[in-house]
């Protein structure tokens, strides 16, 4: 299959472009698209054939549920058995966000779309690529991150075409994406609601309009999750891996650059090629080679360059990275999902 790769403009997208891509859509075809998180791979969500080539194109376990993008509250009703009123109120704050509702599914969603649970997430993503895709092609639009299965969420176009290229129909090239972190999935069917997945939508942000939230295990990441216990399939597959291996360094700021130091030595005195990860305050204390995120005042730009960080420093051949931690508040706690999953766990306390 040859993968069309189209750009268009993020803020004003042509009309023209939309069509073809939603009509592939429509006709049972794969796109990817810019969101406001990351890439999503779309296709229609209502159509089991064309769920099933996201699956074989991402190489995705089959155990793992979509998230369900909508362009209209309207639609998204049309997917849940009832719309509660924390629904309601939840749409009303963060839509269009980075916000995943799960809730008990309608009878039209098919089962391959939700690997077979009786729930399923819907979310209306803040892009107006996203959101004309969805309106014209008439259907909710499942997507997940479009990258291979247990790699890095793609935040330009050219981590899609790295992934995907010759797997699916066409590419929307919008530009790199605003967050670079994925939706917060957040489970109504608990009482209190549970966080599975820690995203753009803060916990301090739902408590706003919740009386009460609870963050799942799994969703802290600090250790491996049995399958038991992982109520969203996604928590207990490798995450957001590069070929490097990784380890995150915890702990009071003095601590983790003396900590981050001596692994770098270690490492590189076995003949490792080390890159450590850090923070613009930080870099001038290290002499391996640095990626900088950004300053640790500004999660938000830490969080926008993180995958893109991980990716290149696969590409530049680098054998260990080390990471220092942030604090897991506000985004800091999906900044860490993310860095503690990448790390397959392996956290080394300063
Ligand atoms: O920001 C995002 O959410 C991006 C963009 C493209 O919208 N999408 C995304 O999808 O990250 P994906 O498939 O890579 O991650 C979805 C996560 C998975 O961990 C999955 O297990 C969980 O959400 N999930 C989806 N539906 C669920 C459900 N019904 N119940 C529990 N967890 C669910
Ligand atoms: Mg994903």
């Amino acid at each position: 299959m040859k993968t069309k790769i189209l750009k268009i403009n993020p803020r004003k997208p042509r009309r023209d472009v939309i069509l073809i891509a939603a009509e592939v859509i429509r006709r049972g075809g794969t796109v990817a698209f810019p969101t406001e998180t990351v890439y999503g791979l779309g296709a229609d969500a209502l159509n089991p054939d064309a769920v099933k080539k996201i699956f074989e194109a991402k190489s995705r376990p089959a155990d793992n549920p979509m998230i369900v993008h909508v362009a209209s509250r309207g639609q998204a009703a049309r997917l849940w058995e009832t719309v509660s009123e924390m629904a309601a109120l939840l749409m009303d704050a963060f839509w269009p966000g980075p916000l995943t509702l799960v809730s008990k599914k309608a009878e039209a969603v098919p089962e391959i779309t939700v690997a077979g649970m009786d729930t399923v997430g819907v979310r209306m993503p803040d892009h107006r690529v996203a959101l004309a895709l969805i309106e014209e092609a008439g259907v909710p639009v499942a997507a997940p991150s479009a990258n291979l299965a247990g790699k890095p969420s793609p935040t330009l176009a050219e981590h899609v075409a790295q992934d995907l290229s010759g797997k699916i129909d066409i590419i929307l090239d919008g530009g790199p994406t605003r967050i670079g972190l994925e939706s917060t999935v957040l489970d109504l069917t608990t009482s209190p609601p549970t966080i599975l997945r820690p995203g753009g939508v803060t916990v301090e942000k739902l408590k706003t309009v919740l009386r009460d939230v609870q963050i799942h295990p799994a969703a802290v990441a600090e250790k491996k999750i049995v399958t038991v216990l992982a109520r969203s399939p996604g928590m207990k597959h490798r995450h957001y891996a590069p070929a490097a291996d990784m380890i995150v360094v915890e702990g009071e700021p003095d601590k983790v650059v003396e900590k981050v130091r001596e692994l770098g030595e270690r490492n590189a005195n076995r003949g490792k090629r080390v890159a450590i990860m850090t923070t613009r305050e930080h870099a001038s204390m290290y002499k391996h080679e640095v990626e900088v995120l950004g300053s640790v005042r500004d999660l938000t730009t830490i969080s926008r360059n993180l995958f893109k960080a991980l990716r290149e420093l696969d590409e530049k051949g680098v054998d260990v990275i080390i990471v220092e931690a942030v604090d897991a508040k506000g985004l800091g706690l999906a900044i860490m999902n993310r860095l503690r999953k990448a790390s397959d766990f392996k956290i080394v306390k300063a």
